[in-house]
């Protein structure tokens, strides 16, 4: 029986969005015991929240520094450190830790800009540490299945890919100055992209995932269609694989009526499958000159990851936070030692960065096809 796992966060204090997914999922498989966190940007609220968690008081750190300073001298320090902060902080955090020798989990968008990427790519390699990016979607039982048809040929090459993660949250005028919706269309705090980095980027990552190819070029509109905002609320980006795959991509945040609104499309030579977030227990399947089928997570004779994944009875919902649990049961064999495929790293956290900025380059002059591949793996 393996001992569990010293884990620790930065950020996902209360009231966040993603902290509590990451709760779930770190303690979901029994691999990590969660002894230490600097769980929010008010140093007290951050202090309490964490004890209330059960965290001991010596481990209830105020900020990010004072974590690195305790935990870096003492013997059972925290093996993995999750990075749930807002985008800005991910850079500087993720460094500091991997440098001080830990493991890290950093949520996406990884960095803000690309020689970002490609210094925590560096860091990451020269340190031996893991550095996983949470595209957690990545992690649902049947996209593993998905992905595991195309390796094993039962849709032939892959023709198209076509994806969008579009909702309409933030698609009311009235409520575009709350300050909750207004940041994520200011630069300054959201960086050069906004609805792009923020969803689209997922889908973009799950294209390549599932068809096993990256993304090579892009053609871009992003518009702003509520007109107080700077940055894009809604994009349209065409994209080629390097194997020649053609990828048409949605991502839009005033499509009201749509929730989350993930979905993917993967069209072969000899059929195609359709995945959405909202029904995430189902692929559908149609082989060329045949039926659609459902295919459902659970059922017999599925793929090995497929089943490896899948922790509840066939037909109940198994949801987001164990898809974020999938992540760390990866995590958790890759820190004592054994391979995992498909676990997101930081090359893909940098991959998805060079997207988004080309994306905005190429919107910036008028659609052009712009190379979006980190100039570090041209
Ligand atoms: P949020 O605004 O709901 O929560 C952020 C939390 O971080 C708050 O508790 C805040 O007090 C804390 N915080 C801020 N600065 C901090 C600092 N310097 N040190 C310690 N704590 C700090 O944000 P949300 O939506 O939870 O997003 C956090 C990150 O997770 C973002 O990068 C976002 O892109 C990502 N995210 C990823 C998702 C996924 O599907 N993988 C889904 C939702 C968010």
């Amino acid at each position: 029986m393996a001992m569990k796992l010293n884990w620790g966060m930065i950020g996902g204090g209360e009231g966040s969005q993603i902290g509590p997914a990451h709760r779930l999922g770190a303690q979901a498989d029994g691999n990590f015991a969660f002894v230490a966190g600097a769980l929010d940007a008010d140093p007290a609220r951050g202090r309490d929240y964490a004890q209330r968690l059960g965290i001991a008081a010596d481990r209830a750190y105020g900020d990010w520094r004072e974590m690195l300073e305790g935990e870096q001298g003492r013997p059972d320090r925290v093996d993995l450190v999750t990075v749930a902060t807002p985008n800005s902080t991910h850079f500087e955090i993720t460094k500091a830790f991997l440098e001080a020798g830990f493991h890290v989990l950093c949520e996406k968008p990884m960095t803000m800009t690309v020689e970002e990427g490609e210094e925590i790519v560096r860091v990451a390699r020269a340190s031996g540490r893991i550095c996983a990016v949470n595209y957690c979607y990545s992690a649902y039982p049947m996209v593993r299945e998905m992905r595991h048809m195309v390796r094993t040929g039962q849709i032939g090459r892959v023709r198209l890919v076509v994806t969008n993660f579009s909702h309409g949250h933030h698609g009311d005028a009235t409520d575009a100055d709350n300050p909750r919706v207004r940041w994520r269309y200011d630069p300054a705090m959201a960086g050069v992209s906004g609805q792009f980095a923020d969803c689209g980027i997922h889908a973009l990552h799950m294209a390549s995932f599932v068809a096993g190819d990256e993304v090579e070029r892009v053609s871009a509109d992003f518009a702003s269609t509520i007109p107080s905002r700077v940055l894009e609320d809604d994009a349209m980006v065409n994209f080629r694989m390097s194997g020649g795959t053609v990828g048409r991509l949605w991502t839009s945040s005033v499509a009201i009526g749509r929730q989350h609104g993930f979905d993917i499309q993967v069209f072969g030579e000899t059929g195609g499958m359709r995945w959405a977030s909202e029904q995430p227990n189902q692929v559908l399947y149609t082989p060329v000159g045949g039926r659609t089928q459902i295919m459902e997570k659970g059922e017999a004779g599925l793929s090995d990851e497929a089943a490896r994944l899948s922790r509840v009875a066939i037909a109940h919902p198994e949801g987001f936070p164990l898809a974020v649990a999938n992540i760390y049961v990866d995590l958790a064999a890759a820190i004592r030692g054994q391979a995992r495929d498909g676990l997101p790293t930081a090359e893909d956290g940098l991959r998805s960065m060079a997207a988004v900025h080309a994306c905005v380059a190429s919107a910036q002059a008028g659609g052009a096809w712009t190379d979006a591949r980190p100039p570090m793996f041209r």
